[in-house]
């Protein structure tokens, strides 16, 4: 390590902040490559309790199932691919109902009802649930 007499304190080198390719390699290699904190268990206290956030294109939600289990999804609707929820924080009572066409879904990501079921062929509710994202969670924080 060096000492703060050797230390280069000249910072990062001008081009660094306005290239694009230097910043497809950031967000592909740290943020969408490492763990993000995205909250504490206690934001997330009773079934149905959710965040919500963006992260570069990509809109995701954290939710408590009736189970107790903690998931993260896609914030995407699988019908036509609305916002499911928006703000940062909030609660759905007993599912999530999509705000455009009121698809819902369970608060564990499977699909319940589509509105109008008439008007699709059969859908079988596994294939149509919402989409998972990996979620790990170390000492009460959500990541
Ligand atoms: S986009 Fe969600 S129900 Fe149509």
């Amino acid at each position: 390590m060096p000492s703060d007499q050797t230390w280069n304190r000249d910072g990062l080198p001008a081009w660094s902040y306005r290239s694009s390719s230097l910043l497809d390699l950031e967000k592909n290699r740290v943020f969408l490559n490492h763990w993000i904190v995205v909250g504490h268990v206690n934001d997330l206290r009773e079934p149905g309790d959710w965040l919500s956030f963006d992260l570069l294109g990509e809109r995701a939600m954290v939710i408590r199932g009736k189970d107790g289990e903690i998931r993260a999804f896609h914030n995407t609707c699988r019908h036509r691919g609305s916002r499911l929820v928006e703000g940062e924080q909030g609660h759905c009572r007993g599912a999530v109902m999509c705000p455009f066409h009121a698809w819902v879904y369970t608060l564990e990501g499977g699909l319940k009802t589509a509105s109008q079921p008439d008007k699709f062929p059969s859908l079988d509710s596994k294939d149509f649930g919402l989409q998972s994202l990996e979620l790990e969670t170390w000492r009460t924080f959500c990541f």
